[in-house]
């Protein structure tokens, strides 16, 4: 029997596959995150963490549960906040929950995609505070989606279920990736694709690659009547300069899910005009978040039984 500590509250029978080996779970009963010296000071006395992605596993939690620690499993695809590198260095295994968020996340990103294009948010706005005064032949005029070209940048699971939903509206997709996918609609250049597309979505995983990949300049290669869409990770946003795009013009509206330093929104976002804005809940349904965590589990239930689960990334 292993001790596991489960950083937060997760859906119920989400942990299910380490309760049916027997393991001992520490499980929080906060659904608040965990301090960062909190987790220095547990990694030493466990075997597994099954953690979220608002849980830093940096250098020091990993160093300090090194020589007991045997796999950290995060509950999301994304996995920017582990230190993997050092994770291997300790002979840690990191595990992910790849292929069971792709279509409720493409379906928030269309969400946005639609939403951001039509004026959505400011609409509503207006109307709940009571600024609404009848209908009116020139207000709310957004831009219109079918028809429309999709660019989508990154081409993983999640950006061709965005492909797959954007067929059917009626769009031309083009994508853009690092390598040739092989695919239709493959666009060697960022910058081409930037150009040519009237939605920008992005579905890349944070790196210092990816970090700002779109920033003044690639804003600027945007047509002024283009919206850009964020369901991946904040940081490969340069908000500062996506807020400027939005109070100039220089491209039309922007539909976000992630921001630079979540929980916080710049408040120049928040100000921005044509801007739609969503509390990083592009997996949030239950059967998703429940499948995410019981993945989770289950990689951290292989590898605490000496196997390798395919969810694996690092060591
Ligand atoms: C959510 O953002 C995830 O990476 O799973």
């Amino acid at each position: 029997m292993s001790r596991v500590l489960v950083t937060r509250r997760l859906p119920d029978g989400g942990l299910d596959p380490l309760v049916e080996a027997g393991h001992e779970l520490i499980e929080r009963d906060k659904d608040t995150p965990l301090s960062h010296d909190e987790l220095v000071a547990t990694a030493p006395t466990v075997d597994a963490i099954v953690c979220l992605l608002t849980d830093r596993i940096d250098a020091e939690v990993l160093e300090a549960g090194a020589g007991r620690l045997r796999v950290v499993a995060n509950v999301a695809v994304g996995y920017d906040n582990i230190d993997v590198a050092s994770a291997t260095e300790h002979g840690i295994a990191v595990c992910n929950t790849p292929g069971v968020l792709d279509e409720t996340t493409a379906d928030l990103a269309f969400l946005l995609i639609l939403a951001a294009s039509r004026l959505a948010s400011d609409a509503e706005a207006d109307l709940r505070d009571g600024r609404w005064e009848g209908w009116g032949i020139n207000q709310y005029l957004g831009r219109d989606v079918h028809g429309a070209v999709l660019g989508v940048v990154g081409f993983g699971r999640i950006g061709q279920a965005v492909a797959r939903r954007a067929t059917g509206f009626g769009m031309e997709v083009l994508h853009h990736a690092r390598h040739d996918t092989g695919f239709p609609g493959y666009i060697v250049d960022l910058d081409d694709l930037l150009s040519l597309a009237d939605i920008v979505s992005l579905h890349v995983p944070l790196s210092p690659e990816t970090r700002h990949l779109i920033s003044r300049a690639e804003l600027e290669r945007m047509k002024p009547s283009a919206v850009l869409v964020n369901t991946a990770r904040g940081p490969v946003v340069d908000e500062v300069a996506l807020a400027e795009a939005l109070e100039t013009g220089a491209i039309f509206a922007a539909g976000l899910d992630v921001f630079e330093a979540e929980p916080k929104v710049h408040p120049r976002l928040l100000a921005a005009p044509r801007t739609v804005l969503l509390p990083h809940i592009g997996s949030a349904s239950l059967a998703t978040r429940t499948r995410m965590a019981r993945i989770a589990s289950e990689g951290a239930r292989a590898v605490l039984s000496g196997e390798t689960p395919a969810n694996v990334v690092g060591a």
